[in-house]
């Protein structure tokens, strides 16, 4: 399985970050045949995601959303159709130019606040309104407590239960219900969780 991994976040450790300029909406991909007038990675990526199998986006939430240089890629995305619309199941799409119905996606996201509801579902719709078939969401709660040694009594488990939600992925391509709700519960109450973060 080939599998194309998109890292939003921008504090990675060794960071190789791509040259992704963003879309100028010049609409010249559609119009010309699928290449884009922008010289820069973004070449590269939309080579291999045909000749993928899936594909992981994981980034942290900012403002409700999808962090901005990952919606820039996804913008970007826009070669991958042709200026035909069609309408499916009361929402119009543009066709695809190559068959990619082979694709499987998922979304790995973390967040600062301890709640995943009223809070990660402008980011899960947009996820899904862009890949409505084949994807899987996966959102974690108080995330920057990963980062925080003392909290690994706690941290640990869930690290595990991540483990396991991503063995299942691996052996069955899908992840029981029951761990993604898991994941998505805070790894300590709410209220100790802002208690905590506000001494800070
Ligand atoms: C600009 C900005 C906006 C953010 N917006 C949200 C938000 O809407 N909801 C939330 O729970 N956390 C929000 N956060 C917190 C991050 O999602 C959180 O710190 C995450 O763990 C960062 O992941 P990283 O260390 O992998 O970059 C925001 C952080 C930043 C910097």
């Amino acid at each position: 399985m080939k599998i194309l991994v998109f890292n939003g976040s921008p504090k990675r450790d060794k960071s190789d970050t791509m040259h992704i300029e963003y879309c100028t909406g010049c609409f010249s991909c559609m119009l010309n045949g699928g290449s884009c007038i922008c010289d820069d990675d973004m070449k590269k990526i939309l080579k291999e995601i045909p000749e993928s199998d899936l594909l992981i986006f994981s980034f942290p939430l900012y403002v409700y959303g999808m962090l901005a240089s990952m919606k820039a890629m996804v913008d970007r995305l826009l070669p991958l159709a042709s200026m035909e619309m069609r309408e499916v199941d009361g929402s119009y799409r543009h066709v695809e130019r190559t068959d990619l119905s082979h694709l499987k996606y998922v979304m790995i996201s973390g967040c600062g606040f301890p709640n995943s509801r009223n809070n990660f579902e402008s980011a899960v719709a947009q996820f899904i309104k862009l890949f409505p078939e084949n994807h899987t969401v996966i959102t974690i709660p108080e995330s920057p407590m990963f980062n925080a040694p003392e909290a690994a009594p706690v941290t640990a488990p869930r690290l595990e239960l991540v483990m396991e939600a991503g063995k299942q992925y691996a052996e069955k391509l899908c992840i029981p219900e029951e761990i993604l709700a898991e994941i998505r519960t805070p790894m300590i109450p709410e209220e100790e969780y802002a208690r905590i973060v506000n001494q800070c």
